[in-house]
């Protein structure tokens, strides 16, 4: 019998992308979205993609009894992968509370209900903002947890800590926290992709709308930090490589050979690549010249961080495969095809 996986947030970019690679690997899914930061057209470039529909429920999991209804309904999902969550940074920064709410109140009525199951296991989407500035690179798993810069950064801190907490008194939940660096590019298909609402606060979305002309210039925030070019560093994975580390952490779970039953992962390539170098990538892989200007450093903005992938490279057998060249030729192909439809 194949397995039934519920993921969270399935709708959204790196959600969409795991569903599929979820389907691909023969998992059953259904989704729950509340279409809050997605659309519903990305059930159809899933199906598209796969020639699967995954059940969906269109579900806010801030509703506890939503959420324990729906698990009545499915008791046989023996995975959760959960996504779902607010993650604008500065609108966290506006509404706390909204952030809390959503990114904690979620995860508890989930957990909640696992924790009485026989047997459950649980996939966090954590973030490498846990870090902070660390203080040295490439940043490794031990490496200690700074002081939150924002409520978002906050929710992911205090997520892992609910996690192991209730792994620590119920050994029948298995969980796995990972975070992720810098997530970027699309499907190949260009089914699916990131579709950020509103002016994006990430690089990659604000380089191809640049590109395409919806945008006037890509703003540089800052060029005087202790790096190679003076911008900043991050660390930029493609969200394909993102979606297979979900899978394979799962079956790692399930298989149910892991010495603790929470653990946590990097998920990144290992490599950092600066602002004015992920413009020139872009530049060259897609023959696209981007206007850009350097302006003042932005708040709250780390000088670099990467990841060291080794622990994920070991344990979960995973390392990324794709390179920021190929990530960014296919973000351009997926701002086409946006733009395209939208014309
Ligand atoms: N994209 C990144 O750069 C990044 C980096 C680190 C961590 N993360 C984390 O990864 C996860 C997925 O990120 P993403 O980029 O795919 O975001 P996304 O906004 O594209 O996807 C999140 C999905 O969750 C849904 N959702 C939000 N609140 C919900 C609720 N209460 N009930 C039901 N559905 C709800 C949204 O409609 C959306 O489809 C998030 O937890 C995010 O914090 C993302």
């Amino acid at each position: 019998m194949k397995s039934k996986i519920l993921v969270t947030g399935g709708l959204g970019f790196i959600g969409s992308h795991t569903v599929v690679a979820l389907q691909q690997q023969g998992f059953e899914v259904v989704i729950i979205d509340n279409l809050s930061n997605s659309s519903i057209d990305v059930l159809a470039g899933i199906t598209k993609i796969t020639q699967i529909t995954p059940e969906f429920e269109n579900i806010d999991l801030r509703n506890k009894e939503a959420v324990n209804e729906f698990f009545e309904k499915y008791d046989d999902v023996n995975g959760v992968i959960h996504f779902a969550a607010s993650k604008a940074v500065g609108e966290s920064v506006e509404n706390p509370l909204l952030y809390y709410e959503n990114n904690l109140s979620t995860l508890i009525y989930i957990l909640q209900h696992l924790s009485k199951k026989d047997s459950a296991n649980f996939i966090f989407s954590s973030s490498c903002t846990v870090y902070g500035q660390a203080d040295s690179l490439p940043i490794n798993e031990n490496a200690p947890i700074k002081k939150a810069m924002s409520p978002y950064g906050n929710t992911k801190q205090i997520g892992e800590e609910i996690i192991k907490d209730t792994c620590k008194v119920h050994p029948n939940l298995s969980a796995i926290s990972l975070r992720y660096f810098n997530p970027i590019g699309a499907h190949p298909s260009t089914e699916i992709g990131e579709l950020p609402i509103g002016t994006p606060q990430n690089l990659v979305p604000f380089i191809t709308q640049t590109a395409i002309g919806k945008r006037e210039q890509l703003s540089v925030f800052g060029n005087d930090y202790p790096t190679s070019d003076g911008t900043c560093i991050r660390d930029y994975i493609h969200v394909m490589d993102l979606a297979k580390a979900h899978v394979v952490a799962l079956q790692k779970l399930m298989n149910g050979n892991s010495e603790s039953n929470y653990d946590v992962f990097n998920l990144g390539t290992g490599k950092g690549n600066s602002v004015l170098e992920v413009i020139e990538s872009f530049q060259r892989s897609t023959g696209k010249k981007l206007a850009y200007k350097i302006v003042d450093r932005r708040e709250g903005d780390i000088t670099a961080a990467y990841a060291d992938t080794h622990k994920a490279n070991s344990v979960l057998n995973w390392r990324a495969e794709h390179s920021l060249d190929e990530a960014l030729e296919s973000a351009w192909k997926w701002e086409k095809k946006v733009f395209k439809k939208e014309d």
